[in-house]
């Protein structure tokens, strides 16, 4: 039996090498893998959690599926398509909502967060989001699901959720697993290397996006934090700037630390800085370009996004179905 494995992310904001690193290139690889099935999303109703302009909305759908593209993804291998698209997402997601404790989303960490500045302004959507993340993983008997680590507590609550469900109503969904990369599941913020590297910080010199241009990114480089002392060398604690410049200059030239430490013995921060920024243009340039290919190939990216939904449609009504059967939702 194939395994399947689920992961979206919203089109708000831009890409950035967290999402990339700790998220995308962990799908890409994963396609390597055969016995895997492999479903990718584009979660425009998370997205709408937060104010949006519907414009921009729109074209970010078609740039969002042109990048998981430009990524590696193979429409031949996995399917995308966009979550707005399928209306069980929503519905199984109320029924999510009136099965789940008040209680387990209000310890939700990112909604604390994200809802910080809003305080009791923040919209019931984004107090409800995990339900409905629950649902996306849930509607296709997914096993696994490659995210970074700020999504491990939402995945926690999608098993909760499931074996809840499974209790009361009988065995229907089957209970996934986070499937984390832990050495490169938290990218930090160029800027303050103890927040992670978001697509919704102000200050875009925090984040190096995949589709900055080379200028762009030498410059947000050097402008990067670094900590006091000259010596480059990996320690969480003592140094979590440079870290955090390692982990990403390992993760993209496949150099391990040490071997980095070793070579960068004695040398200072700005030849090292010199550096990182060539790698992360190097491994940026083949996913710019394919991008700019794929977003004027609007047809393809409509033929994609035509076979995934309905692909996803197909397996997500029958387990809607299921449940709605078993909850009386029928005559
Ligand atoms: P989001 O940008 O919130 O839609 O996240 C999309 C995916 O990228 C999720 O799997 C996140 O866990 C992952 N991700 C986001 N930011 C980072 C980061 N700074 N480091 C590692 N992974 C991240
Ligand atoms: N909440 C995830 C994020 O912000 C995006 C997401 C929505 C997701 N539904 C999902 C991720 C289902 C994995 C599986 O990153």
């Amino acid at each position: 039996m194939k395994k399947i494995v689920f992961s979206g992310v919203q089109p708000s904001g831009n890409l950035h090498l967290g999402n990339y690193i700790g998220a995308i290139r962990q799908w890409v690889k994963l396609q390597e893998r055969e016995n895997l099935e492999l479903i990718f999303c584009i979660v425009d109703l998370h997205a709408i959690t937060l104010p949006q302009d519907p414009k921009v909305l729109r074209q970010k759908n078609l740039e969002l599926a042109a990048l998981y593209l430009a990524c590696g993804l193979d429409p031949s291998r996995s399917k995308i398509f966009i979550q707005s698209e399928n209306p069980d997402h929503p519905y199984l997601a109320w029924i999510f909502d009136c099965i789940t404790p008040f209680g387990w989303l209000k310890r939700m960490t990112q909604f604390k967060e994200k809802s910080e500045k809003q305080k009791e302004k923040a919209s019931v959507g984004l107090f409800n989001y995990p339900a409905l993340m629950a649902a996306d993983i849930l509607l296709y008997d997914t096993n696994l699901v490659p995210v970074g680590e700020d999504q491990v507590q939402h995945i926690e609550l999608t098993r909760d959720i499931a074996s809840r469900f499974n209790r009361l109503y009988g065995e229907v969904f089957v209970i996934p697993e986070a499937l984390i990369e832990k050495k490169v599941a938290r990218i930090m913020s160029l800027q303050d290397p103890l927040k992670k590297m978001s697509k919704s910080d102000p200050n875009p010199k925090s984040r190096i996006e995949l589709l900055d241009d080379p200028d762009t990114i030498v410059l947000k480089i050097k402008r990067a934090v670094t900590d006091s002392g000259k010596e480059i060398v990996y320690d969480r604690e003592k140094k979590p700037a440079i870290s955090n410049l390692l982990s990403i200059y390992s993760e993209l030239s496949g150099k391990s630390i040490d071997e980095l430490e070793r070579q960068y013995e004695g040398v200072g921060y700005a030849k090292f800085k010199e550096d990182l920024a060539e790698v992360i243009v190097e491994a940026l340039r083949p996913i710019r370009e394919r991008y700019f290919e794929f977003i004027k190939e609007k047809m393809f990216l409509e033929k994609v996004l035509d076979e995934g939904i309905e692909y996803a449609r197909e397996k997500s009504s029958k387990k809607l179905a299921r449940v709605k059967d078993l909850l009386g939702l029928s005559r």
